[in-house]
C-alpha cells in the first residue's frame, strides 16, 4: 500500500482528488501501470492520474465539463497505445468495459499484459479507420473516446461512433497531425464545423495546454 492521503470524489463519478492532484481507485491494489504513484485511503488503493500523461486527465484539470464515463459505462478506445489512459477509464467503468484498439504491434504487447491483469479491458489490433474489421467483437458501445494522433481524426470518430451507435464521444485532437502548417486554433475550429456538420452537438473545446502543446479536446454528443 502506498502513503495514506485524504482525497475526496470530485464531481466526475470515479474520479477523486486531494484539491490539487487526480486519482483513480486501483483496480489491482500494488500494480503500477505507468510509474504513477499509489496512494491509500482507509483500505482503497488509488493512483495519481497524471496531466502531463494523460490527455484526459489534462481536460479534467483545465476545468473540462462533459465526463460520459460511470461506473457501468462500455467505452470503445481508439489509440490505447500502453493503456496509461485507458487503464485509468477501467478504474472507472468497473462494471463496464473498455475495448482498446492499438495499430501499433509493439504497444500492443504491452497493452495485452495490462488487460490480463484487468477484467474490463479487451486488446483489440486494428487500424481505428477500418471499424468494419473490428465490428464483431464490440457491442452496445455508448462512448467512443479517441487519441490517435494521425491524419482525419474527426472523420475516425464519426465513422466509429455511426458503426457502434455511440451517443457520446471525446476526441484528443492533434493539430500537427492533421496539418503542420495551420495554426492548431484553425485545425481545431474546422474539426469542430465538421462535426456541427456531420450531425453532432459540439458541447465542449478545451486546448490542453500547459499539459499538451497543439492539442484540444472536443467532446460530442448526438443531437
Ligand atoms: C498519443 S498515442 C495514445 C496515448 C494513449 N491514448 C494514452 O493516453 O495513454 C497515439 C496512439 O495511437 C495509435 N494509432 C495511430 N493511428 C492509429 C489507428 N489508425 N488505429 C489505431 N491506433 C492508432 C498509435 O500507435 C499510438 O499508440
Amino acid at each position: 500500500m502506498g502513503s495514506q492521503i485524504e482525497i475526496t470524489e470530485t464531481r466526475f463519478s470515479g474520479v477523486f482528488t486531494d484539491s490539487n492532484r487526480l486519482f483513480t481507485k486501483n483496480m489491482v491494489p500494488r500494480s503500477r501501470v505507468y510509474g504513477e504513484k499509489l496512494y491509500s485511503q482507509g483500505d482503497e488503493e488509488y493512483r495519481e492520474w497524471i496531466p502531463r500523461r494523460s490527455k484526459l486527465a489534462a481536460y479534467i484539470k483545465l476545468g473540462g465539463s462533459y465526463f460520459p464515463f460511470s461506473s457501468d459505462t462500455r467505452v470503445l478506445y481508439l489509440g490505447a497505445a500502453s493503456g496509461t489512459t485507458a487503464s485509468h477509464l477501467s478504474d472507472i467503468v468497473t462494471s463496464g468495459i473498455v475495448h482498446c484498439v492499438e495499430i501499433s504491434p509493439r504497444s500492443f504487447r504491452d497493452l495485452v499484459a495490462l488487460c490480463g491483469k484487468r477484467g474490463n479491458m479487451v486488446p483489440i489490433l486494428a487500424d481505428a479507420a477500418k471499424p468494419e474489421d473490428y465490428r464483431p467483437m464490440v457491442e452496445n458501445i455508448e462512448t467512443v473516446y479517441q487519441d490517435v494522433a494521425q491524419k482525419n481524426q474527426v472523420s475516425i470518430l464519426v465513422k466509429n461512433m455511426s458503426t457502434f451507435g455511440a451517443e457520446s464521444g471525446m476526441i484528443a485532437i492533434k493539430a500537427r497531425s492533421e496539418d503542420v502548417t495551420k495554426a492548431p486554433e484553425r485545425v481545431f475550429s474546422e474539426a469542430e464545423s465538421s462535426l456541427k456538420k456531420q450531425g453532432f452537438k459540439v458541447v465542449d473545446v478545451i486546448p490542453l495546454e500547459p499539459f499538451e502543446k497543439d492539442h484540444a479536446m472536443i467532446a460530442v454528443k448526438r443531437k
